[in-house]
């Protein structure tokens, strides 16, 4: 189905065409003046230039032609050249009507394209902190917005389990417990079914051997060879590892095993939830024939003992230094396995974009790691890789958002405070039991964190400010809930004792229920943007303006009223809201409840 300003756009077209001009001159944008029009077409001004001729002159010969027609209710010409448009009722009515019947609100469906969503990125053996928030926020609404669009979507968690961290770890376990079977190079028999270790542990073992690899400037000389062995033998834990070497692989297995268990949970926590589990080390086996493939078309070459592929292009200002495919004795870091897992995706689902949402710090990382998959024809030719980098989290003092001590928080933390002030803030005045408040706020919670989230530009970074985000009123999560919370009681109590004779919504005669009906029609234009543009943001938006004009609309017009046609349409563009409002809210990832 098309989108209602099309349908109005072409009307136009049609007429600069008749008129003998160039037919593009007639497109149609929303009204920049609401309080004049519905729409406008500025297009007599430009074709002023091009035909020497008064714009006015133009605009006249175009509302002349259009007058009559049946989707406008009013069309006039404004100095020097704008075209002012008002909808029919009627038209507007009947499209409203259409849409009602659609059960995709008439978007028009992408169908059969695969896309991977690669988002989350956590690393395993570290608890989720507030960093993660917005990888699993935005990647879980992208992943949802395209599986609206008929989409074969792909989200993978891409886990980071191959890198020195895990080095790192396996040397303090194995300084705690030198007596485990997994350092024992001839133990032959089966390692411990059971872990021997909880990610309470793990969480504690990471920073702690982190910071043994650190010394401060005044270290004695006894105490900075000590920090050095510390992570020469992690390195050597790490190649180990990438060797898949008895013992050390079996540790690692068990501490991947480990978290993710926890990481799932937390992930649930937040309603995001993957489609695949792997991580840079199920990229491993593809690494050897990337390499030769890259040998066989002389692109890598050896560089301080690293093997590496230029990726400079002529067309770049800056300088950007050549993709380091392996480190030193043959090593995975960070590239091998973005560049095998991109070979890997190829293989396994020959997709048609691959896209990370990643910090937008790690930009140059990607332009690397893309350029040398292009380079190396690790993907095929037409699929995109598309870099959606995101902002940061900020605190109130612009600087990304610390614990009051001044740590790193953890995502469990944040979400409880924020459901802790939900908590606080709700209305005591409905009798709900304690059970009830906390399930409730832990639901708006979330609505309150995702929504204030995604209502960014995903580029963007925003700050944190937890009274602005669980506030009833503004643009906010609990804002757009409570909307439809309202909009669900309404339809209960109808439905009660009622029953709907026809979906059928009458021409609006008052001028909110206009407004309403303009807003309704153009949601699947904004799923479509939103979808095409990778954002979020414009549905976020989308869903406030619809509640501020509902909520004016509930003020003026008695819903439940005794006509019964007009209740009738009343409870039809009801229903149609609460679909609206339930599917905006699932494509980014929350729920509502019953009532709040
Ligand atoms: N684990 C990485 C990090 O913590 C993020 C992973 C992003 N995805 C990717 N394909 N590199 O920085």
């Amino acid at each position: 189905m098309k989108n209602f300003i099309s349908l109005l756009q072409e009307k136009i077209e049609k007429a600069f065409d008749e008129c003998g001009y160039e037919k593009e001159y007639g497109k149609v944008i929303n009204s920049n003046r609401p309080d004049l029009c519905e729409f406008q077409c500025d297009g007599a001004l430009s074709a002023a230039k091009k035909y020497k001729k008064a714009p006015f002159i133009i605009a006249e010969e175009i509302v002349e032609k259009c007058k009559d027609c049946k989707e406008f209710e009013k069309i006039e010409v404004i100095k020097p050249g704008f075209i002012n448009i008002n909808v029919s009722k009627e038209f507007l009515t009947d499209y409203c009507n259409s849409i009602q019947k659609e059960e995709k609100f008439g978007c028009e469906m992408e169908k059969n394209k695969t896309v991977v969503v690669d988002y989350g990125g956590p690393n395993v053996a570290k608890p989720l902190h507030v960093g993660h928030l917005r990888p699993a926020i935005i990647g879980e609404s992208v992943k949802r917005i395209h599986k609206f669009f008929e989409n074969k979507v792909i989200g993978d968690v891409h886990l980071g389990d191959w890198g020195l961290q895990m080095g790192l770890v396996i040397e303090e376990l194995k300084y705690r417990h030198p007596e485990w079977d997994y350092f024992n190079e001839n133990f032959e028999g089966e390692y411990p079914k059971e872990a021997l270790f909880t990610v309470t542990d793990l969480e504690e073992i990471y920073p702690c051997a982190s910071s043994k690899t650190k010394v401060s400037e005044d270290a004695t000389e006894e105490e900075k060879a000590k920090a050095n062995e510390f992570k020469e033998n992690a390195r050597k834990n790490t190649a180990y590892l990438q060797e898949k070497k008895k013992g050390y692989y079996d540790l690692w297995k068990k501490i991947v095993e480990i978290s993710v268990k926890d990481l799932k949970e937390n992930y649930k926590k937040l309603n995001v939830d993957f489609d695949l589990w792997l991580g840079e080390s199920d990229s491993q086996d593809y690494v050897k024939p990337m390499v030769e493939k890259m040998q066989k078309l002389g692109i890598i070459y050896e560089s301080d003992g690293a093997m590496v592929v230029d990726v400079q292009e002529e067309n770049d200002t800056t300088e950007i230094n050549p993709c380091m495919v392996l480190k030193t004795g043959g090593v995975s870091c960070y590239q091998t396995t973005d560049l095998a897992t991109i070979m890997q995706r190829q293989i396994d689902f020959d997709p048609d974009e691959i896209i990370y949402v990643v910090d937008k710090r790690q930009e140059l990382h990607f332009i690397q790691v893309f350029r040398c998959a292009r380079k190396a024809e690790l993907i095929d030719r037409d699929a995109k890789l598309i870099f959606l980098g995101f902002g940061t989290m900020n605190g109130k003092d612009g600087k990304p958002f610390k614990t009051r001590n001044g740590g790193v928080m953890r995502l469990e933390n944040l979400i409880d405070e924020v459901n802790k002030k939900v908590y606080e803030k709700m209305d005591d005045s409905k009798e709900m039991n304690e059970n009830e408040k906390a399930e409730i706020s832990k639901i708006v919670g979330l609505a309150a964190l995702k929504y204030a989230d995604l209502s960014n530009q995903i580029s963007k970074d925003y700050i944190f400010d937890i009274d602005k985000f669980t506030s009833l009123e503004g643009k906010t999560g609990p804002y757009i809930l409570y909307t439809l919370v309202r909009i669900k009681s309404i339809l209960n109590k109808f439905y009660e004792n009622n029953t709907l004779k026809e979906n059928k919504i009458l021409n609006p005669e008052e001028d909110i229920e206009k407004q309403l009906l303009l807003k309704i029609s153009k949601y699947n234009q904004i799923l479509e943007e939103s979808y095409i543009e990778n954002a979020p943001s414009k549905i976020c938006t989308y869903l406030y303006e619809l509640a501020n004009i509902f909520n004016s609309f509930y003020q003026k017009i008695k819903i439940l009223q005794e006509d019964s046609n007009r209740l009738n349409s009343n409870i039809t563009l009801l229903n149609l809201m609460k679909k609206i409002f339930e599917n905006g809210i699932d494509l980014l990832g929350f729920e509502a409840p019953e009532r709040m």
